[in-house]
């Protein structure tokens, strides 16, 4: 059955261009998109701007422009870097369009009709000069817990989090002036009124089991906080319907311009919208970065959900680029800018390393050249284009044998596996299909190796032997490209220029084909030079600054979800964590709290701690009274609606409602500490 498939890629900001970080995202979504196409799925690849909020306001107000000339000037230089990557969206797109006001006009609508908008008045910095209220991201001063200076709104370096209005010596990044206090009126989304969905939907297979488990913990497990979704004027956006002067914040109209883009795509090309985002037989995928993770499994859902618009199957998270094991930096050279590796690089090299090292999880992903350049040069050189190299030539003049000669079974038993490698594309897994697909070239070059074309060419009574050999060569070549097609789209106009026959889907890699004319064979992949990523490198060095960080990001004043889970952690950090026995004393539920229960515990000695736990679902307070827990002793303490929680008890689940509390043997004492 086909497929219908409509797929995104996060907007990127109007205010920055694409860099190679970027690129993690939107090649591995131009891959998943290039494999359906091949399996023969209908898909749709939709992108576009994210071009409202602050930063564009103030960018125009600085350059003298108007926000309009800006949007056009980077769309259209986001469009050119994306497609010297070859990553070809069916349609893309703009936030700022007449179709995405309309979609956040319906979206606000049914929020209203619902009763889940609520407006109150908060209390702000606000910059006299460049009169406009400041996100946390907008002002600096000094740290109120470590006394560091030049820290920003939110959070030190020294890792305490507090509000803007906590600095001391607080500062407009934007005038440099000392703000004021100021009030005004702000409406918010009550998303706890669709708490029970989140949680089902959270659980429902739409998201990787850690993201699940994340938004378990850190937000489901407890009353989600209402969503601050407007801005007073001025402000760069839409104008709320019937509120003039309050603007959606930007994260409010980003994610509907998904289903706006398409519906400038479903005007242009004539398709039915609400065939896509109406109806539930549309998968829609949307890949995304973990940093924005919170937005698009809580928030977005909500709002398709209430507007009635077809719900994500999936949302694909990956992680963050470092580079040499590193964030990127200006200073380093590592922050390139697609444009600057264009220049001196082949994109496929790119294409290709993200693809090997690109799994389906969440871990970052570390661009390191000299793997890159040893990746490409032994896979794609030594062992891809390396068993054309050594049979084209040979058969230039007799063009392929008429029937596929016997191979010992090596085309049968690579097309055979093609099952497992499309498999593992669906899954976003392209590691593992890169894997398989380069042991048939091993399997290939073995055999031609063994079989020397190179030495039967010289003897004309072995002339059929040689066709033959350089047949099951070039159709196990043609094999391979077939499988990396949706990794290296060149591929397919250079094999069948080659080979003189179309590809025309995934399942011609199980058909070897014969009585071919062979072209003159052009060399196909270069090896990467070393001096081009040199170049590279130096032309990318520039002194860091804070107006050059690379995510200078809207969202400063929002809750910014807690980091996932990293890859790997060192002993030294392991060890940080205190990890600890306790007894509990007391156990009660907690009024107006759905999954938690206030425990105390003792460690021992006189002092005890409160601590709030989300296993109410589960566990009995009753139940729970003199047994021995395990605590994190050391975790800050988090202020919570309910009071003070001054630690953690460890749990195993599977997410939802599978949870086990995890308790020592017996004999262990409160206060033990775990090794
Ligand atoms: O984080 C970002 O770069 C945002 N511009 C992504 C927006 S994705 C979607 F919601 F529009
Ligand atoms: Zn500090």
């Amino acid at each position: 059955m086909v497929r219908r498939i409509l797929v995104t890629s996060g907007l990127p900001y109007a205010n920055g261009h694409i860099h190679i970080g970027h690129l993690v995202e939107y090649i591995q979504t131009d891959v998943w998109v290039r494999f359906q196409r091949l399996i023969g799925n209908d898909v749709t690849f939709i992108c576009g701007d994210d071009t409202h909020g602050t930063t564009m306001m103030l960018r125009a107000r600085a350059e003298g422009r108007t926000e309009e000339e800006i949007i056009a000037e980077m769309h259209d230089a986001h469009l050119r870097d994306f497609n010297g990557f070859g990553i070809e969206f069916d349609y893309y797109g703009t936030t700022h369009s007449e179709e995405n006001r309309q979609i956040c006009t319906e979206i606000w609508g049914a929020f209203k009709k619902n009763g889940l908008i609520e407006e109150r008045e908060i209390e702000q910095l606000y910059d006299t000069e460049a009169e406009t209220f400041l996100a946390d991201r907008f002002v600096k001063g000094t740290c109120p817990v470590c006394g560091k200076k030049d820290q920003f709104g939110d959070n030190c370096e020294c890792g305490a989090h507090y509000e803007p209005t906590d600095l001391t010596d607080a500062v407009s990044t934007i005038t440099g002036t000392k703000p004021v206090l100021r009030r005004a009126k702000h409406f918010f989304v009550n998303i706890e009124k669709e708490h029970k969905f989140l949680d089902e939907w959270v659980h429902s297979g739409a998201l990787q089991p850690e993201i699940a488990n994340y938004l378990t913990g850190q937000f489901l497990n407890d009353e989600l906080r209402s969503w601050d979704v407007s801005r007073p004027a001025p402000y760069f956006g839409f104008e709320i319907p019937e509120s003039s002067n309050d603007y959606w914040y930007v994260w409010f109209d980003a994610p509907s311009g998904y289903v706006a883009s398409t519906m400038q795509w479903c005007k242009l090309s004539g398709r039915d919208f609400d065939k896509i985002w109406r109806n539930k037989e549309t998968e829609v995928h949307h890949f995304i970065g973990k940093d924005i993770t919170y937005f698009h499994t809580l928030f977005w859902p909500t709002m398709l959900k209430v507007a009635g618009l077809t719900l994500p199957k999936r949302v694909h998270v990956h992680g963050f680029l470092t580079v040499n094991g590193e964030k990127m930096a200006k200073r380093r050279g590592t922050f390139i800018l697609a444009a600057t590796f264009l220049k001196y690089l082949n994109p496929s090299y790119l294409r290709y390393f993200y693809a090997t090292k690109t799994s389906g999880r969440v871990d970052d992903l570390d661009l390191n050249f000299s793997e890159l350049e040893s990746r490409v040069n032994s896979d794609l050189v030594g062992n891809l284009v390396n068993i054309a190299s050594r049979t084209a030539k040979f058969v230039q003049k007799t063009g392929l044998s008429a029937t596929y000669p016997d191979d010992g079974g090596l085309f049968e038993n690579a097309a055979r596996i093609g099952g497992e490698i499309a498999e593992a594309y669906e899954n976003c897994d392209y590691g593992k299909a890169i894997r398989l697909v380069m042991e048939c070239g091993d399997r290939a070059n073995k055999f031609i190796e063994n079989a020397a074309p190179w030495l039967l060419a010289s003897d004309k009574n072995r002339a059929g032997e040689l066709q033959d050999i350089c047949t099951i060569g070039l159709n196990l070549f043609r094999q391979m490209a077939i499988y990396l097609l949706p990794v290296l789209p060149n591929l397919q106009s250079e094999v069948e220029g080659l080979l003189n026959s179309k590809i025309s889907s995934w399942d011609d890699a199980g058909k070897p084909v014969v009585g071919v004319a062979v072209s003159q064979y052009k060399h196909l992949i270069k090896r990467v030079e070393r001096a081009a990523i040199e170049r590279i490198i130096e032309e990318s060095k520039q002194p860091e600054t804070v107006e050059n960080k690379d995510k200078f990001n809207d969202s400063g004043d929002v809750l910014v979800a807690e980091p996932l889970l990293p890859d790997k952690i060192s002993i030294d950090d392991f060890t940080k964590v205190d990890l600890r026995v306790a007894r509990v004393l007391e156990a009660s539920e907690v009024e107006g709290a759905r999954k938690l229960l206030r425990l105390r515990l003792s460690f021992g000695g006189d002092e005890s701690r409160q601590v709030f736990a989300g296993i109410k679902s589960v566990y009995k307070p009753e139940e729970l009274v003199g047994r021995l827990v395990i605590c994190v002793a050391n975790l800050q303490p988090r202020q919570m609606k309910f009071g003070l929680s001054e630690g953690m008890v460890v749990a195993a689940g599977a997410g939802g409602d599978e949870i086990f509390l995890i308790s020592p043997d017996n004999g262990a004492k409160p206060g033990m500490r775990l090794h």
